[in-house]
């Protein structure tokens, strides 16, 4: 029986935001989300099941886990353990090639990988299907970083425990550009589970953001399939504001912005309106704005921004791969 195994994922920035659960306990979403894969940014992680351990241990960038970390990661591994026929502690090494947990969307590529590399090591069934409700149980958007390009994740009905992500049906292929302005790499103080399950208890605007959520999610979809850029990029900046608008009116209020966020908003809209340069933004549980544009645009957008004070690395994306599994290294 295989005991070892290594994946690969890339991570996904949702176009239509996932934010709030219909169900804490399975971790299904209470709003459908579309993403986009990405080439730029990716977690490898290989899993040892070995009888001879008697814990856990785990290596995240060469560092053992943190608590809470090492606390999730443990959580998956038990819920597959729960499958093998004599179920052992595991050594785990992930590594990402993008900077972890502050809100560039490492938990999505970190989980999938995860998920992947634990069930080949484990021997379990390997179809996308299957690993993408396992990733999901552990990060919703990890469901979507199983597949490759534009990826959708439906509504949870609770109790649904297989809900897995699915590929956008009919997607042309679609030669897009996610520019990714980091404004620096401190991890963030709230996880997004936290985030969304403050602004669902106290935000007066949870429940206008669950109503409105799909209608943006619609038009970002529509716009995927006919490559429409200014329909996407219209509905996904609606679907941001709205999001941040719901965790802002939060009690204590959760904000992840810095000033150069507001900067960067600022300078990308006059781009659009005063230079005609079509790009939209989106951003996710933290200061970073990621900017949606055709690539001949691409270097006019990333040179404008970056010389915005606290902007501190601007990386080119396209659409990204599918996971994959490795040999061992
Ligand atoms: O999957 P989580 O728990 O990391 O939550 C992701 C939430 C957002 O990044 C803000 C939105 C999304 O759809 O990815």
């Amino acid at each position: 029986m295989p005991r070892y195994a290594k994946a690969k994922a890339h991570a996904n920035i949702a176009l239509a935001k996932y934010w709030g659960k219909s169900d804490k306990e399975l971790n299904l979403p209470a709003v459908p989300s579309l993403s986009l894969t990405l080439d730029a940014f990716w977690t490898e992680t290989s899993v040892h099941f070995d009888p001879k351990l008697s814990q856990d241990s785990c290596l995240l960038n060469g560092e053992p886990a943190r608590d809470r970390e090492l606390a999730r990661i443990q959580d998956l591994l038990d819920r597959v353990r729960t499958q093998m026929k004599e179920p052992c502690f595991a050594h785990i090494k992930s590594k990402n090639n993008f900077p972890t947990a502050s809100g560039l969307a490492s938990s999505a590529s970190g989980f999938a990988a995860l998920a992947a590399a634990t069930s080949k090591a484990a021997g379990l069934p390997c179809d996308f299907e299957t690993l993408s409700a396992l990733a999901r149980q552990s990060s919703a958007s990890a469901a979507r970083s199983i597949y490759g390009a534009f990826v959708e994740l439906a509504v949870g009905i609770p109790g649904d425990y297989q809900l897995a992500a699915q590929p956008l049906q009919n997607q042309k292929p679609w030669k897009i550009c996610m520019l990714v302005a980091s404004l620096g790499y401190e991890r963030k103080a709230l996880s997004s589970t936290e985030a969304m399950q403050h602004s669902k208890h106290s935000s007066p605007y949870y429940s206008a953001w669950i109503e409105n959520a799909p209608l943006y999610y619609q038009r970002v979809r529509e716009g995927v399939l006919k490559n429409d850029l200014q329909q996407v990029g219209e509905a996904m900046e609606q679907s941001t504001f709205a999001m941040h608008a719901c965790m802002l009116a939060s009690i204590p209020r959760v904000l992840f912005w810095k000033p150069a966020t507001v900067a960067v908003l600022d300078a990308l809209r006059a781009l659009r309106e005063q230079a005609q340069v079509p790009a939209w933004c989106t951003m996710d549980a933290g200061p970073h704005v990621k900017i949606l544009c055709e690539p001949q645009h691409s270097e006019t957008v990333a040179n404008h921004l970056h010389a915005i004070p606290g902007v501190e690395t601007i990386f080119h994306c396209g659409p990204g791969p599918a996971l994959s599994f490795l040999e061992e290294s």
